[in-house]
């Protein structure tokens, strides 16, 4: 069984993936960091160099890969959840958990670097706003959706696990 994280930029998916795979005593696997790895390039290079398109595509292959992992922790890029067949990959194993902000919340928390190509826009929120829209019936489809906004991390992964549980899922220790 593995714990899939999915949902727009900057809600929360890395940060929350790393806590909730200590307490599972899961892998952690970050798609967007083992893209970057098979393609020795950072994903602001990918897209400057190759395009969206070749990216989706690497994704996809990355994807099919880490969907295959047992006990894995996933934490995954933005638009994932545009590939219908990256979700049915992920769900094969996966439980999926969607995590969600409020736009103004996004906005803050993907100020702080500028290494999302999709936000590289004069609007940021324009931009963010329209993708958002586009995506938000994907965000909505999965087991449990958090949103990161309202609780601090170690409540969300509280949160998460209770769920997990719940479902029978997984045994977790249930410290701290
Ligand atoms: C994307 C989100 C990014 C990264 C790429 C595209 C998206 O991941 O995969 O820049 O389409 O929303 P994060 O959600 O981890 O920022």
């Amino acid at each position: 069984m593995n714990v899939v994280l999915i949902g727009f930029m900057g809600t929360g998916k890395s940060s929350i993936g790393k806590l909730l795979s200590a307490k599972l005593g899961y892998k952690f696997i970050d798609s967007d960091q083992q893209i970057e790895y098979d393609l020795k390039m950072s994903i602001s290079d990918i897209f400057a160099k190759h395009g969206e398109t070749y990216f989706r595509q690497a994704e996809h292959r990355i994807i099919k890969k880490i969907s295959q992992y047992n006990k894995a922790v996933i934490s995954t890029g933005g638009g994932v959840v545009l590939n219908k067949d990256n979700m049915v990959e992920l769900r094969k194993k996966g439980m999926v958990i969607s995590l969600s902000a409020s736009i103004d919340t996004i906005l803050e928390r993907t100020n702080r670097r500028n290494n999302r190509p999709l936000l590289e826009q004069e609007d940021r929120k324009a931009a963010m706003t329209e993708l958002l829209a586009k995506r938000a019936e994907f965000y909505a489809d999965a087991d449990l959706v958090v949103d990161t906004g309202k609780y601090n991390p170690q409540e969300v992964v509280h949160i998460i696990l209770n769920f997990l549980k719940e479902k029978g899922a997984v045994y977790a220790k249930s410290k701290g």
